[in-house]
This record gives C-alpha cells, sequence and structure tokens, in this order.
C-alpha cells in the first residue's frame, strides 16, 4: 500500500481534486437511505469526499488510519475526524445510519477486508446501509488498454473488492445488496505513454510475477499506440449498496 502520509499533499490534485470528489458525493447521496442521521465515512482520506456529505440534520465523521490524510481533512471538518482502524472502527455497535467506504477495500488483503465489513455490520445500526466501491482496479484497466487490462487479469489473484467476493463476505455479516450505482473518475484516464511509463517502474504488483518478456511486449504495444500523450477515458467506478438486516 502507498504510503499515505506521504501522499496527503498531492493526494487531491493527483486523484481527480473536487471534481471526481463531487461525482463521489453525488453517487453516495444516491445510495445514501432517506433521512440517513449519522454518517460516517471510512478510509476519508483528505475529506474532500467527506465535507460534501454534510447536510443540515446529518452528523459526518471521518475516520482515517493515516496521520497525514486525517489531518487534511480535520481542515475540512473541524472536530469530525478521527485517527483509526477500519477493521476496528473507533465508534460503539449501532451506532450509524450508514456507513461509506470510497476506494478502500481494494487496498486490504483479503482477511483485512473481511474483518472491515464484518467492523462496518457491527457499527451499522439494523437497517443501516453500508456504501463501498467494489472493483476499483478493474475500472482503472477497463478505461485503459484492452490487451493491457487482458494481461494484468491473467495475472492477479481475486481482488480483495471484487463484487461477489463483497457479496459472499457482506452475507456472512448480515449485508444484503440493496443497490448499486456509479461514479467517473474525472481527470483519471491515462494516456498510452503514462501507462507505459507505470509499466516500467515499480508501482504495478502483478508485474513483479509476470514474465519479463510479455511486460516489454505490452510496453512495445502502448508505445505504438497514437495520441501518446492523450489521456484515455475516465475509469468509471461502481459503488455498492449494503444493508444491515
Ligand atoms: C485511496 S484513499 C481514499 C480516500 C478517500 N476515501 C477518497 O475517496 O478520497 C485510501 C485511504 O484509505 C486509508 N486507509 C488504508 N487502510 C486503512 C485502514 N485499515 N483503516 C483506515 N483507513 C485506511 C488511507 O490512509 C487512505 O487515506
Amino acid at each position: 500500500m502507498l504510503d499515505y502520509d506521504r501522499e496527503a499533499a498531492s493526494y487531491d490534485a493527483t486523484r481527480g481534486g473536487e471534481a471526481r470528489a463531487g461525482a463521489a458525493a453525488e453517487a453516495i447521496e444516491r445510495l445514501l437511505p432517506p433521512g440517513a442521521r449519522v454518517v460516517v465515512d471510512v478510509a476519508c482520506g483528505t475529506g474532500i469526499v467527506t465535507t460534501r456529505l454534510r447536510r443540515a440534520g446529518r452528523l459526518v465523521a471521518g475516520v482515517d488510519r493515516a496521520a497525514g490524510m486525517a489531518a487534511v481533512a480535520a481542515s475540512r471538518l473541524p472536530g469530525g475526524v478521527v485517527r483509526g482502524d477500519a477493521a476496528r472502527l473507533p465508534f460503539a455497535g449501532g451506532s450509524a445510519d450508514a456507513l461509506t467506504m470510497i476506494w478502500l477495500l481494494h487496498l486490504l488483503d483479503h482477511d483485512t477486508s473481511a474483518a472491515v465489513l464484518a467492523g462496518a455490520a457491527r457499527v451499522l445500526r439494523p437497517g443501516g446501509t453500508l456504501i463501498t466501491t467494489v472493483d476499483k482496479t478493474d475500472a482503472v484497466y477497463r478505461a485503459g488498454d484492452e490487451r493491457l487490462s487482458r494481461a494484468r487479469d491473467a495475472h492477479v489473484p481475486q481482488a480483495s473488492d471484487a463484487l461477489d467476493r463483497v457479496l459472499d463476505v457482506g452475507a456472512g455479516c448480515g449485508l444484503a445488496m440493496a443497490g448499486r450505482t456509479t461514479f467517473a473518475g474525472v481527470g483519471q484516464g491515462r494516456s498510452p505513454r503514462a501507462w507505459g511509463d507505470l509499466l516500467g517502474g515499480t508501482g504495478l504488483g502483478w508485474t513483479r510475477h509476470a514474465d519479463p518478456a510479455v511486460v516489454a511486449g505490452l510496453r512495445e504495444h502502448l508505445a505504438g499506440l497514437p495520441g501518446q500523450d492523450v489521456p484515455g477515458p475516465d475509469p468509471v467506478y461502481t459503488l455498492l449498496a449494503l444493508v444491515k438486516a
């Protein structure tokens, strides 16, 4: 996982900024139960999405493990952010009407993501809603090059935030699917050159297990595409709503 303490200063500018945050918050709003009064944004990061969830009569809190991210979030929501681990949420059982998790589960291993889903079920009141992104990294690759996407599929096991897995693990915690929607990762489409640079670096875990000849072939393929510096389409992310029985 990235060092989010170090990411904090550049996070908003490099993750689609206000436009992406606005799209995410609007999508969350479509899935929130009417009248939700206590909403906790888990892994709130810099709070750029969290702050947009505030409404009259609704208490919104953020929690994040990284001090650097939580500090930026606290500047947006004074008094409304705590440092904490999503697998051990610092909130009483049954205390929230809704929990949101934007871009968290895909970062975690299977055991931790299962603990996070169980912890979410504990903090939600009966009838409360968990709203989470699923298939996050898939969305990024699907928006990129098809050949690259297929190569990655062949080298990665099931993601922690795979839709089927979240539904299975959620069912085991008493969370049932209640809806889904999407939002655009505004400004996050990558150009062929940017994908090629990523493949050439160390940031993509799956390339370490791939045949170097396959990776070299992909880089060659990307370098031969037209519009080397033209960003591809924005990824479209899926948000899932799960309701606690
Ligand atoms: C990709 S960022 C997403 C931030 C925010 N939800 C957004 O949409 O802008 C992932 C965040 O998850 C936080 N995080 C990672 N593991 C965590 C954990 N176990 N508990 C709480 N936060 C965690 C990181 O510190 C980081 O702020």
